[in-house]
């Protein structure tokens, strides 16, 4: 554990990143938004290993959205090009790191050879006992709770469900996190303070950390700073302050 934790045993089990700001970070340099990409992928990997030196549990990365789909062609190309090489060249190490892998989003749309991998990197991790690095790909909260409702419709057609069974935990068990606690932490780099169809659901009660760092400049003093500052707020779930009580 960090000794520059002012309260390590309130490192949060579950961070959340919504790593924003390559394109300005490269338009700031007069560089292609590709080049932000680039150095995007450095800092996942610096990322990766602080949250898990640090004790995190689970790691969620949103790394394509369901909308990114209307960006130019040549720009999602460059995307799916360095998914694919980041899975190649980092999942033995991640695997030599106890790193379990876990992808989410819609696999239906994507290419076979990226289904592929996802799933290769998935069974060779399966077993790891380390952090948890949940990868969000082609991923949207609306577009998941979506088919959750869809499963859930079909389940009461078959007479498996009345419709007055229905509650909360049959909803988070049909999303693709139902094995997965809820993030405690939710951080989201280069200033913009919005969800952008991430987790909807399960930020219910997350804290939110925004930080003006564009993605390529993140490290471990941003992640630490961030963890202070979710380390002194005070999560109530709807209740009263401990001391109110
Ligand atoms: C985040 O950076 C990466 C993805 C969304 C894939 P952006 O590409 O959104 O960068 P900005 O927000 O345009 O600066
Ligand atoms: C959210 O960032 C998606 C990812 C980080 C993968 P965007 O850059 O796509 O979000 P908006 O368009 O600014 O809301
Ligand atoms: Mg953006």
């Amino acid at each position: 554990m960090s000794d520059t934790l002012n309260n390590p045993e309130k490192t949060p089990e579950h961070i959340a990143i919504i790593m924003d700001g390559n394109g300005r970070w490269a338009s700031e340099r007069s560089l292609p938004r590709v080049a932000g990409h680039r150095q995007g992928v450095q800092a996942l990997r610096r990322a990766v290993r602080a949250a898990s030196d640090l004790g995190v549990k689970y790691l969620t990365i949103y790394s394509f959205s369901s909308e990114n789909w209307s960006r130019p062609e040549a720009e999602i190309d460059h995307l799916f090009g360095l998914l694919r090489r980041f899975v190649s060249q980092d999942v033995a190490e991640l695997h030599s790191s106890d790193i379990r892998i876990r992808i989410i989003g819609e696999r239906s749309a994507l290419k076979e050879d990226i289904v592929e991998l996802i799933e290769y990197c998935e069974q060779l991790t399966s077993d790891n006992k380390g952090m948890t690095l949940v990868v969000a790909f082609n991923y949207g909260s609306r577009q998941e709770l979506a088919s959750a409702v869809q499963s859930i419709a079909e389940r009461v057609a078959r007479g498996e469900l009345q419709p007055d069974e229905i509650n909360t935990e049959t909803i988070a068990s049909h999303i693709s996190t139902s094995d997965i606690p809820d993030p405690d932490l939710l951080i989201r780099t280069s200033g913009e303070q919005r969800l952008s169809n991430f987790l909807l659901w399960q930020c219910a009660y997350t804290e939110f950390v925004f930080v003006n760092e564009h993605w390529p400049d993140f490290n471990r003093d941003i992640l630490v700073r961030a963890i202070e500052t979710y380390a002194n707020r005070d999560r109530r779930f709807g209740g009263l302050k401990a001391k109110a009580l």
